[in-house]
């Protein structure tokens, strides 16, 4: 092949991916301001209820896959978040834990108290993610997001934008897995309401490196 030919295959895949990450970046940041900045609106929330109103919705598609779906969180525990995202945040991580077990798998969601906060742990005895996975899973990758559009799979943005859901309420993420016995996504939400202004305008990272 003529090394013109050669620059100029290079120079349409340098701009077929520049595309697709401008294309991610415009839609987190839509996603973003969509949820965000007009209708923000952080409240005292009862976690049983929200999490009862997803299971609601997945239970249809878990009971199909025989996984055992349930939560063990006491009564009278309580967040302070914007509801719309914290169902975002938890439909996110549980319908991925739903896509990632098999058959006669089980998924539990449990909270307990820390440091004036709640720790949420959604845990299943799914497939696990290898290192690599793992260390990948909050940064937009050009590589698994053309990867898993090709498989027909999700298109690798849910939890980017829980990341940046829980960042807006003062929360964090953090996931523990082994592979082929199962994941354990964990994020927190503080209980009250903060003294100081959460939440930042920061831009999501894009990780080039990738
Ligand atoms: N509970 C889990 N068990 C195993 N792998 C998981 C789990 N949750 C997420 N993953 C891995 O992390 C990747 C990224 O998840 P993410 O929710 O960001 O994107 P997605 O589910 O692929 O697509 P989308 O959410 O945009 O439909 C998944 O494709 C999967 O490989
Ligand atoms: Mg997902």
């Amino acid at each position: 092949m003529k090394p013109e030919a050669v620059q100029e295959m290079l120079d349409l895949l340098y701009k077929s991916s520049t595309d697709e990450l401008a294309m991610l970046d415009y839609l987190v940041e839509w996603a973003r301001i969509k949820y965000a900045s007009d209708s923000f609106s952080p409240t005292q929330i009862k976690l049983t209820e929200y999490i009862n109103k997803i299971f609601e919705t997945l239970t249809e598609t878990a009971s199909i896959n025989t996984i055992n779906l349930h939560h063990e969180i006491e009564e009278n525990t309580s967040v302070f978040a914007d509801g719309k995202m914290l169902i975002s945040i938890i439909q996110n991580i549980v319908s991925n834990a739903i896509k990632h077990t098999e058959k006669g798998g089980t998924i539990t969601v449990s909270a307990k108290s820390k440091n004036g906060k709640i720790i949420v742990q959604v845990k299943d005895t799914g497939i696990g993610m290898s290192k690599e996975i793992i260390e990948k899973l909050f940064t937009p990758q050009m590589k698994t997001l053309s990867e898993t559009r090709k498989k027909n799979k999700g298109a690798g943005i849910g939890l980017l934008l829980v990341k940046g859901f829980l960042e807006k309420n003062g929360g964090e993420i953090w996931v523990e897995s082994i592979e082929g016995e199962g994941s354990s996504f964990y994020f927190t939400l503080p209980i009250e309401k903060p003294l100081y202004k959460i939440g930042s305008s920061d831009g999501i990272m894009f990780d080039e490196s990738a």
